[in-house]
């Protein structure tokens, strides 16, 4: 089993990423830190102790970090996951609570810690990763990959060509794409593969548990949001692929080639800039995923929320 940490702003997608995390017979989750994305800092860090409260997972230990970008203004996703970040379900009580160190602080220590190198996957933006790498850049010898929700090769969905995570902290994205570390960049190209159809919210269902309860109400108010703001059939499941990649590699095609991420164009900023045709002459310093084995990786997810009784 892979050690990994989960960087994550629940987050409807961010939410199953969590539970396919805990669950997966192919990584041992140490720990969860949130960062301010698609809600503040305060309303993804609760909404990520209620995830983690509703399955049942009580020895993960999750840790507030950054409420907003390096450099940037914040500007939520309430379009798309509501004003709570996680609309849609009733959440029972919640017993986990935040550890009093901070996010940052949390992935400095389970990194250090770890017998071997930890998969860090982030599926926000990138502001607790880059923070963590400037401020301790000796702990990169303990990072094993970085597996990104975040990014496009071609258009965006917040601007033309910048996608959420990268367009809410593209000054931090731009310092893990230069950091040296193998970064799979796993974008709209691949998550837009990964569509919650009718059939797969047919299977949640009939798990008949608390948990596929829930994701089934998460889903229908992801699929509704995406339907009125994207005009989307069936929303896709950006986040869990980032954690998929790591659980079985061999669900995602990719390709190695240099991305940077544009930082000041006024059009353009967010923008993951990936040389597909290799015409910059810039070294590859990513994985960028283009294809999703779709069926094993709802098998995949479904079968880790099964294990939820
Ligand atoms: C990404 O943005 C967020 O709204 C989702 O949780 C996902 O991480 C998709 O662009
Ligand atoms: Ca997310």
């Amino acid at each position: 089993t892979v050690p990994v940490v989960l960087d994550c702003d629940p987050g409807h997608d961010d939410a199953i990423a969590i539970l396919l995390a805990a669950a997966s017979d192919a990584l041992d989750l140490r720990a969860v830190t949130t960062v301010g994305g698609n809600q503040s800092l305060e309303k993804v860090t609760r909404n990520a102790c209620r995830v983690l409260s509703v399955a049942g997972v009580t020895d993960v230990p999750v840790a507030a970090g950054a409420s907003g970008p390096l450099v940037r203004r914040l500007r939520v996703a309430a379009d798309v996951h509501g004003e709570s970040g996680l609309d849609g379900p009733e959440w029972g009580p919640t017993t986990v609570r935040p550890s009093e160190v901070g996010g940052v602080e949390l992935l400095r220590r389970t990194l250090a810690e770890a017998e071997s190198p930890v998969a860090v996957v982030a599926a926000g933006p990138l502001t607790n990763v880059a923070a963590l790498l400037l401020a301790h850049p000796e702990i990169t010898g303990r990072i094993r990959e970085i597996s990104w929700m975040g990014g496009s090769t071609g258009r965006g969905n917040v601007t033309p060509l910048a996608e959420f995570n990268a367009a809410t902290d593209p000054e931090a994205a731009r310092i893990v794409f230069r950091s040296g570390l193998p970064v799979t960049m796993c974008g709209l190209d691949v998550t837009h593969q990964a569509l919650v159809t009718p059939d797969v919210l047919a299977r949640l269902r009939s798990l008949g548990t608390t948990v596929g309860d829930i994701a089934v109400d998460l889903m229908t108010f992801f699929g509704s949001t995406y339907r009125e703001v994207f005009g989307f059939e069936a929303p896709p499941l950006h986040d869990p692929v980032a954690v998929a990649r790591v659980a079985d590699p061999s669900l995602v095609r990719t390709v190695r080639v240099n991305v940077e991420v544009e930082t000041r164009g006024d059009l353009t900023a967010g923008a993951t800039v990936a040389d597909l045709a290799r015409r910059t002459g810039r070294a590859p310093n990513a994985d960028v995923a283009l294809g999703l084995d779709a069926d094993r990786f709802w098998d995949l997810v479904v079968g880790a929320l099964a294990a939820y009784r």
